[in-house]
């Protein structure tokens, strides 16, 4: 696995955890094991002190009622050899020690009489002699025992007396204390050997169920994202990442079939591009050989027409071959503008007045039909546009005779004009007009919208289908684009945008 800065493996950061959490868990599980332990085993010892310090206590005092104070000692070193037992001392009021196992001590004073009075039990770290003359530091406890006088005693001690003595009874913790620091080393070693163990399994599990299997993921979707769509990982099982996986593989089929799809449309997109700038060429090319024959048909088909009176029935042949050579010219001229480029013949120039010429020059020639109403609602301050007057005009006039035709009834014909609010693009001001044709005609039904711009798309059997692929292009020539809305037998509206100038 690459190690980038920064970033730390997921598989580290579970281990790492896990490991913390184990660490925490075990470590409080040792403390709270070796006190416990601790606990029972200091009061064991205690026990155990008490009841050597009540049976010495007994026998002491019986032997004190006999006057046979001498036996003191004998009573003290019977009960010294006690492993554990350091010293058995017993002291008078006075701190004065009368008896002890310990003989260097005898007649020595204890010190703090008080401390042992008043604390029944002690545990103080101190230097011992062992039996073989070592010396060692070990922590002792002491379990006192103070004698109270009695009515038995009042033969040596005065009666006023509560307290007549202190037997204390010193027991070493050494063992003990050996016991515990053994507990804790064998429970720090199986904490170690534990968490060693799980981290390990833990590492295996993790590296064979999450670790590989997302290598294995990020690898199939980088050679995805590099376009290599035949790519699929291979990663099974019944869990998230067994799903995980799945769905990367139904995703990158799908990606690769829409690139498919989109691969393939973009050649038939070419593969149209080239047909129709192949069928322009081919078609001006015609239309210029077809022009002169033509013209010399008409001519000829005139002459012919002349010559026969009206009432003849071959006039209405003549006629019939006239209206076809008109439709044919149409075509020729159309197929000719359609190839032509747009001339560079910019003006500045009032769009306002460019529709009311085109639409005076549309009645002038047409007539206006009856039940044909045309509105105008020009915006008062139009900003000029930069155009070639003439080819917008014959843009605006193919609109106006399709929505003519689209109204064989009669309707209402309405343009706009509207200068846009001025925008920003890329920084630089944007000034737009928009020219509106509506007309209330048939409408175009909804599969046809996309394809009226299409050079040759007619509904019409009149028609050649080239009256808006021309218009668009003289639009988009200027910079311009149009856009159109409809809605069957409501009518229709063509938009066009043009660029303004500043
Ligand atoms: N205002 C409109 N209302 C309804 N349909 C329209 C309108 N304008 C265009 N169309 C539809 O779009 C088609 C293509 O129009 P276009 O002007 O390119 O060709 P045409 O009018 O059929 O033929 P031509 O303009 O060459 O005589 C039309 O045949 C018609 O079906
Ligand atoms: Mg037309």
């Amino acid at each position: 696995m690459r190690f980038i800065p920064g970033q730390t493996s997921l598989f580290f950061k579970v281990i790492f955890i896990t490991s913390l959490i184990l660490i925490f868990a075990i470590s409080f599980n040792v403390w709270w094991n070796t006190s416990l332990h601790g606990a029972s085993i200091e009061k064991l010892t205690q026990d155990k002190t008490k009841i050597i310090s009540e049976f010495i206590e007994e026998n002491v005092i019986r032997a004190m009622e006999k006057g046979r104070h001498f036996d003191m000692h004998r009573i003290l070193r019977t009960f010294a050899v006690y492993r554990d037992v350091r010293k058995i001392s017993l002291f008078d009021f006075e701190g004065t020690i009368k008896a002890s196992t310990q003989e260097d001590e005898l007649n020595k004073q204890v010190g703090d009489v008080e401390a042992y009075l008043k604390n029944r039990y002690f545990i103080r770290e101190e230097k011992v002699r062992l039996k073989d003359g070592k010396i060692e530091r070990e922590r002792v406890y002491y379990f006192n025992t103070p004698i109270l006088n009695r009515p038995e005693c009042f033969q040596c001690h005065a009666q006023e007396r509560k307290i007549i003595g202190v037997l204390t009874v010193a027991n070493s913790l050494k063992e003990m204390d050996t016991m515990l620091w053994k507990i804790e080393i064998h429970s720090v070693i199986l904490a170690v050997i534990t968490i060693g163990f799980l981290s390990f399994v833990l590492g295996l599990l993790s590296l064979k169920f999450i670790n590989i299997p997302i290598k294995k993921l990020t690898e199939t979707m980088k050679k995805a994202a590099k376009g290599d769509l035949t790519v699929r990982v291979n990663v099974k099982g019944r869990d998230e990442m067994g799903s995980l996986a799945e769905n990367l593989n139904i995703m990158i089929e799908k990606l690769g079939l829409a690139k498919q799809e989109a691969e393939q449309y973009h050649q038939e997109l070419i593969q149209r591009a080239d047909r129709m700038a192949s069928i322009g060429e081919l078609a001006s090319g015609i239309a210029h050989e077809i022009r002169n024959p033509l013209a010399g048909i008409q001519g000829a088909v005139q002459i012919l027409a002349e010559k026969f009176p009206k009432e003849d029935p071959r006039t209405q042949v003549t006629e019939e071959i006239q209206k076809q050579i008109y439709k044919l010219e149409r075509l020729v001229r159309d197929l000719l503008n359609y190839a032509k480029p747009v001339p560079a013949n910019y003006l500045p120039t009032d769009i306002n007045g460019l529709v009311d010429k085109v639409l005076s020059f549309f009645v002038r020639q047409r007539g206006m039909p009856a039940d044909y109403r045309i509105e105008k609602k020009l915006f008062s301050s139009l900003p000029k546009t930069m155009i070639d007057p003439s080819s917008m005009e014959q843009a605006f006039l193919n609109i106006i005779l399709n929505a003519q035709k689209a109204m064989p009834k009669g309707g209402t014909f309405t343009v706009s004009t509207v200068a846009l609010p001025q925008r920003k693009d890329d920084g630089k001001e944007v000034r737009e007009v928009q020219i509106i044709f509506e007309d209330t005609g048939v409408g175009i039904p909804g599969e046809n919208l996309n394809k009226i711009f299409n050079p040759f798309f007619s509904t019409r059997s009149d028609g050649t289908g080239l009256g808006l692929a021309i218009t668009k292009n003289i639009v988009e020539q200027h910079g311009g684009r149009i856009d159109v809305q409809s809605r069957v037998n409501v009518g229709t509206k063509f938009i066009i945008t043009l660029p303004a100038v500043n």
